[in-house]
């Protein structure tokens, strides 16, 4: 804005007809001019508007910015308009007001600067409510973060419950295919089994009839000669020395055969939705036989087993926490090792331990492990799920995992479980 006239009635008229506060100062600061608005603004009673003109600025402006530099004196220095933006106004009252604050020179014919037409705007209401504004957009800023954060949260949670039930889902399926796999082999092995005795006694028999017939033709050479061609033929003093051998692999074979299916048996537990009195040295021996190809001949099991009660259990279900500790155990040793399974009483609980001399686990990973979908295994080699599947089935048995682990030496696992079974089911039991 630029007013080129003289301070008479001209600038009167213009300030006159502002409708924000305005007033006139000149290099003295002495006010020349000014208009209702300005004696609203600055709270003065128009009864004693008289007195203002000609007297100095201050004694009637009261603002924060006037203390360090003079607005008025400003355009007469700078020689055009400037603006200040959220000026801190006072009024006699102590009212604090919000002002933007505009001072124009005014110049007279030949263009010197005579005097400062200074506006002030009150925005208070504007900043107040701008103020207003801003809080409720700052809340609704922490609402909405509260709300994704549930969300978020939400969402987890139901992931990993809908992971867990996909899992438990296929261990219960599978669990009835092993089952299914074991009854039928059952019958098969038993007969191998069973059998094994009478065909050592048959053998028995054959070569018995042998030494018999032999000692029989002793003396008569014609037979005799017949009889060790036939021998040769058929290899018969191999033959012999090996039969036994032969009856004493296949025992041996059936009995790891059965083995195996009672393994099969006691890991897939149909009974496994019902509590029931477990012996789980019996339980952690079958893991280990179902588990015996990953690591025999390069890692040595140790069983420290301490004196056990029956203790009252989903034995299927913790069958599966056995089964991923121990396997997770022989994953973490790369080459040749040790495990340690101890077990002992503690109170009114039992306390199995599994320890490795594996790889360790980070510090860092040490908070993660029993999240679903945590693994640091290969793609295709890990789900990442069983650790966090153990961690319900314990918590759903009262018990908890506790668990150790230094990088380079090993990890120990420790599943702590009530003797009498989860608490609020015991009754059932
Ligand atoms: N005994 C251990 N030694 C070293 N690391 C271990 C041991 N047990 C668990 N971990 C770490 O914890 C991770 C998570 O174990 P978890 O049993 O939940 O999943 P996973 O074994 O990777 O996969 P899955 O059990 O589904 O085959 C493992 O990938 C491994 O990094
Ligand atoms: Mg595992």
């Amino acid at each position: 804005m630029k007013v080129e006239n003289d301070k008479t009635s001209s600038s009167l008229d213009l300030v006159k007809g502002l409708s924000d506060s305005a007033f006139v100062v000149d290099r003295e600061r002495n006010i020349q001019d000014f208009n209702r608005p300005f004696l609203k603004l600055n709270r003065i009673d128009p009864h004693k508007a008289r007195g203002i003109k000609e007297s100095f600025c201050r004694d009637h402006v009261n603002m924060e910015i006037c203390e360090n530099s003079c607005i008025a004196l400003k355009c007469f220095e700078a020689g055009a308009a400037v603006r200040f933006d959220e000026v801190k106004g006072k009024t006699e009252g102590g009212e604090t007001l919000n002002l933007i604050v505009t001072a124009v020179p005014i110049r007279n014919q030949q263009g010197e600067i005579v005097s400062v037409l200074e506006m002030h705007r009150d925005v208070t209401d504007e900043a107040r409510i701008h103020e207003k504004y801003k809080v409720f957009l700052d809340k609704e800023k922490r609402a909405k973060e509260e709300l994704e954060r549930l969300v978020n949260e939400r969402t987890k949670e139901l992931r990993n419950t809908q992971a867990q039930l996909v899992h438990s889902e296929k261990m219960s399926s599978l669990g009835q295919m092993v089952a299914g796999i074991a009854h039928e082999l059952n019958n098969p092995i038993n007969f191998i089994y069973g059998n094994v005795e009478t065909l050592k006694e048959y053998t028995q028999g054959f070569q018995d009839l042998l030494a018999g017939m032999e000692h029989l033709i002793e003396g008569n050479d014609g037979l005799k000669g017949g009889f060790d061609q036939l021998k040769e033929k058929h290899d018969i003093n191999f033959v012999l020395g090996d039969l036994g051998k032969l009856v004493q692999s296949i025992r041996h074979g059936s009995e790891r055969a059965a083995e195996i299916v009672q393994g099969l048996k006691t890991f897939s537990r149909l009974d496994q939705a019902q509590l029931k009195e477990t012996d789980l040295h019996q339980d952690i021996d079958m893991t280990l036989t179902l588990l015996r190809n990953k690591y025999k001949n390069r890692i040595e099991i140790h069983r420290e087993y301490g004196d056990l009660p029956p203790v009252v259990c989903f034995s299927g279900q913790l069958n599966q926490v056995f089964m991923n500790l121990l396997a997770n155990a022989i994953d973490a040793i790369e080459k040749e090792g040790d495990i340690w399974v101890r077990t002992r009483v503690d109170g009114k609980s039992v306390v199995i331990e599994t320890r490795d001399s594996g790889m360790g686990i980070p510090k860092e990973n040490l908070s993660k492990i029993f999240d679903p979908f945590f693994t640091s295994k290969d793609v295709g080699k890990g789900t990442g799920l069983g650790l966090s599947i153990s961690y319900s089935i314990v918590e759903k048995h009262g018990g908890k995992i506790e668990v150790e682990s230094e990088v380079g030496k090993g990890s120990t696992f420790r599943v702590i479980l009530p003797i009498g079974g989860p608490p609020e089911q015991k009754d059932q039991a």
